[in-house]
């Protein structure tokens, strides 16, 4: 077997040659809305007006740089016990991101997908959802996967849930219960492997994010606040991507 080519961040961004690999998929856990517009005296929803903004700066580098999958968490299922104000600015600021970005998005030759149980959302959002799903589901050029109402215990029990039925109707013997038949059962089974994930903030921790698929995911913290997130900072965390040795338990 051959290796693909090697790109680095420049050449990506030119559209040429040799270097480091960048990351085939990368995710985001966009954390720090709040605390951004805390210390500007702002309320918490300009934080999150904001990092929409960071957001669609981040979708435009990540297409330049030809990474092929970007994931960027969203609304986890724990954000539910946020207060219900919140929530529903929330709601809000998703339904004007879709209205306004979507024939850009589908213009850049960006297939939008979800993952998360996002039809527990209020019937609109979720039709709204739906229409931008499908109106890139046949653009090629790069995957912009939103997690919205995502929780990866639940998405690792659904999966064990679908195992033990296909067993039950005798579909799937215990002797192929694999580590593959499980990916196969997640909303992730058909995108490359997590290459890269990044959390803002300054916090340390997975808050429920592709634990699974995170396995050998190179892990990037950064203390900028998510807001204050843009094509530098993604530029610099594919850079120090470059840099890194992954073993996969190897030598
Ligand atoms: C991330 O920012 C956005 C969502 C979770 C929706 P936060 O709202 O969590 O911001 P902080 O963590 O309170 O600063
Ligand atoms: C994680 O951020 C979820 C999203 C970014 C959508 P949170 O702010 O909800 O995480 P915790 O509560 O600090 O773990
Ligand atoms: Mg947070």
């Amino acid at each position: 077997m051959t290796a693909k080519p090697a790109r680095s961040v420049d050449d990506a961004a030119a559209g040429t040659g040799s270097g480091g690999d960048i990351p085939r998929h990368v995710a985001i856990i966009m954390d720090g809305n709040g605390r951004w517009a805390q210390r500007r005296g702002l309320p918490r929803i300009a934080g999150h007006r904001k990092g929409i903004e960071a957001a669609r700066a981040v979708v435009k580098t990540a297409g330049a740089l030809g990474i092929e999958v970007l994931t960027l968490y969203a609304f986890s299922s724990e954000n539910w016990s946020r207060p219900a104000s919140e929530i529903a600015d929330l709601m809000n600021l998703l339904r004007r991101f879709i209205r306004k970005e979507l024939e850009a998005l589908a213009g850049e030759g960006i297939r939008i997908r979800v993952i998360g149980n996002y039809q527990a959302f209020e019937n609109d959002v979720v039709e709204l959802i739906d229409s931008a799903i499908a109106r890139t589901a046949n653009n090629r050029k790069a995957t912009l996967v939103v997690a919205l109402n995502y929780g990866s215990q639940s998405e690792i029990t659904d999966a064990t849930r679908q195992i033990a039925a296909d067993v039950q109707s005798g579909a799937l013997a215990v002797g192929d219960i694999t580590n593959e038949a499980i990916d196969a059962r997640l909303s992730t089974h058909d995108l490359p492997p997590l290459d890269l994930l990044i959390r803002t903030s300054g916090e340390k921790r997975l808050s429920n994010f592709l634990l699974w698929q995170a396995a050998y995911a190179e892990l990037l913290f950064t203390d900028t606040l998510w807001p204050d997130f843009g094509e530098d900072s993604l530029r610099q965390a594919i850079e120090e991507f470059t840099q890194r040795d992954r073993r996969y338990g190897g030598l």
